[in-house]
């Protein structure tokens, strides 16, 4: 079976688990090569018996720019480019404040790990789509709906989604397209954190689950099927969109 990105080389940040596990799975399963790159790529996992991708695990840390440039470098002379880019790698801190209980520390550390890290990805990347692409990241439904402790969270975001759309408007013309996704509650590690950090666990996850009209959370392998689409020639005709992805929690 060939599959719907047979002949794709995609670059996933934050591969190792999560949503970036569940956008490489879905590559892979779909034919891709994928240079899964991750914090710990160790923890990236196998590609499994009779999946037709083909798997290439690599350190990146995301706020780390000469690192960020080395590898596009590296992968540029092995591969001879890329055709897909999803700048995934980024997330919360430990505290959730409220916006102006903030200070620099927490605003600075927020825009690196999750909006210059996207500029930084792309600008090392999206030069080596030379025959066309598509670039996703992966912002937050933070973009569109205010959640008190995740104020800056949102800045940085709303700063993804912004980003997204530049450069599909700047790169159209050399046939990349950039889309932004922005999950609601997906289930992951991450999450699995943050409710942690609530008083009383249970009643946060029931009332977060009250407000998701499909009665469930999301899971990596529903942001995989979205970025899939969004990732291959089906989608061709769709550039500088922001969609939400969230079981119609923003419905309100
Ligand atoms: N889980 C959610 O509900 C949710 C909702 C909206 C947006 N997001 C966004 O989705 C993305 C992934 O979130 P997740 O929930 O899967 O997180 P996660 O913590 O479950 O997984 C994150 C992965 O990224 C890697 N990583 C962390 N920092 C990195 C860095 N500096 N450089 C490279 N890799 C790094 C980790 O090692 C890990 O493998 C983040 O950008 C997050 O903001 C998540």
């Amino acid at each position: 079976m060939a599959g719907r990105l047979a002949g794709k080389r995609a670059v996933v940040t934050g591969a190792a688990a999560g949503i970036g596990e569940g956008i490489t799975r879905r590559f892979l399963e779909e034919g891709a090569t994928v240079l899964a790159a991750d914090l710990d790529p160790s923890a990236v996992a196998p590609a499994g018996p009779g999946v037709p991708g083909r798997l290439e695990a690599a350190r990146l840390d995301v706020t780390d720019r000469p690192g960020i440039a080395a590898l596009a470098e590296r992968i540029d002379r092995e591969w001879g480019g890329v055709d897909v880019l999803v700048c995934n790698a980024g997330g919360t801190l430990t505290q959730y404040p409220p916006v102006l209980d903030a200070d620099e520390d927490y605003w600075d550390r927020m825009f690196v790990l999750n909006a210059r890290s996207v500029f930084d990805t792309c600008r090392a990347f999206v030069p080596l789509m030379r025959d066309g692409g598509s670039v996703v990241t992966i912002a937050s439904a933070g973009v569109v709906v205010h959640k008190t402790g995740f104020g800056v969270y949102g800045a940085a975001k709303a700063a993804v989604a912004r980003m997204t759309q530049a450069i599909a408007g700047d790169y159209a013309s050399r046939g990349v397209r950039a889309n932004a996704i922005c999950p609601g509650t997906i289930a992951t590690a991450a999450i699995q954190r943050m409710l942690a950090t609530a008083p009383d666990r249970e009643e946060r996850e029931r009332v977060q689950l009250a407000g998701i009209p499909l009665g469930r959370f999301g899971t990596p392998r529903d942001v995989g099927n979205l970025a899939l689409f969004l990732a291959s020639d089906e989608s061709s005709y769709l550039t500088g969109t922001v969609q939400v992805l969230d079981g119609g929690a923003t419905l309100g």
